[in-house]
């Protein structure tokens, strides 16, 4: 008997047994391994006498086509082998209770950031996010306040070193500086986030939200600003009409500075906002201080923009009509459950933007 038939006959016994994966990868490797029985035959080709090697070559070749469909078959039969075990092995029983389900709901002030973010992108803003933990220079000196600040006391700012280097942002501003720093004018972005602050009542809370917009271009003014504002205010509350008014204030790191009040009037023991002889302030804001653009390094001569920041959890407190702040990040579900918004319930001034 020729050795390739010898092979075949011996390995067609093999393949007979009860063989596990491994036992059948030791096999293929013992023909088709690099010096493997087959492939030595295939070496063995050249030194066949002429008149041999074409019935050597297809003898040779058939069996290695046997050889391999045998061996396919065979794992395929251990594969299917090991999932009807699987199978009885595993019961599903189908009569245990369900497990509870818990629908979430989105807190309050992810939905109005989610709302603010998609009308602010409407008329080309961008969002930049900024880290909690700031350095002095980004939250205070580059954004031109002075040493004596008040801000800067450790009654209102929460440090987080003794040299007063790190500290928790008191704001979003300086945003403003590392969006500036970072890339080349023009500027056209909006920067929402937590701010921290020593302060707790009814109205304020230690950890609160912002969001802060900058639009720096050539030839921006006032009226960009005043426009902006009135646009989102009426897109935010959903409302065609709006009573804003603009107070002369004080930023260090805006000339001239204003905060900006709305209207709003107390009807069936309900806010309504837009109408009435009542003012709320919302946000600060005003044109970007030169001494700011110059710390950035942006020539005051060509550009110049506007800056403002707003208070987050109050427009989400007016909009969806709750009092207290501190509520907010109790963390009760009882109260989100309540306040919260169906993650799938598509607002509807909402244009599709996700943070
Ligand atoms: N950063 C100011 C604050 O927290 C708000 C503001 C932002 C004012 C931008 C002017 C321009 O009160």
């Amino acid at each position: 008997m020729s050795d390739i038939k010898k092979i075949k006959d011996e390995f067609f016994l093999k393949l007979k047994e009860d063989l596990n994966l491994n036992q059948i990868n030791e096999i293929k490797n013992d023909l088709f391994g690099k010096n493997g029985l087959v492939s030595s035959q295939f070496k063995k080709l050249g030194s066949v006498a002429e008149e041999e090697r074409k019935k050597f070559a297809s003898e040779l070749n058939t069996v290695k086509d046997e050889l391999q469909n045998k061996l396919v078959k065979k794992i395929q039969e251990i594969e299917s082998k090991e999932i009807n075990q699987k199978l009885e092995k595993e019961k599903l029983d189908i009569t245990l209770p369900e497990r509870p389900f818990f629908k979430g709901k989105i807190h309050p002030v992810s939905q109005a950031i989610d709302e603010i973010s998609s009308i602010f992108s409407e008329i080309g803003f961008s969002v930049e996010e900024g880290p909690d933990i700031e350095n002095e220079y980004n939250n205070f000196t580059a954004l031109n306040t002075p040493d004596n600040h008040p801000a800067r006391d450790m009654h209102d700012t929460f440090y987080l070193d003794n040299k007063k280097e790190l500290l928790l942002r008191t704001h979003t501003s300086p945003v403003q500086i590392r969006t500036m720093l970072k890339e080349k004018p023009p500027f056209k972005i909006i920067a929402p986030g937590r701010t921290y602050r020593s302060d707790s009542d009814q109205t304020h809370a230690p950890m609160f939200h912002q969001v802060e917009g900058l639009h720096i271009d050539k030839n921006i003014n006032m009226g960009h600003l005043k426009g902006c504002l009135d646009y989102f205010i009426k897109e935010f509350f959903e409302i065609d009409k709006i009573k804003m008014r603009f107070r002369p204030s004080h930023f260090p790191f805006t000339e001239p500075s204003a905060e900006v009040d709305i209207g709003y009037e107390i009807k069936d023991g309900k806010i309504v906002i837009g109408e009435g002889d009542k003012w709320l302030e919302i946000l600060g804001c005003g044109m970007v201080h030169p001494n700011v653009l110059k710390n950035v390094k942006i020539d005051t001569k060509k550009y110049q923009g506007y800056a403002f920041g707003i208070g987050i959890d109050r427009l989400a407190m007016l909009k969806y009509g709750i009092n207290d702040l501190r509520a907010f990040f109790d963390c009760d579900y009882r109260w989100l459950n309540h306040f919260g918004f169906d993650p799938l319930d598509v607002p509807t001034n909402y244009r599709g933007l996700s943070r």
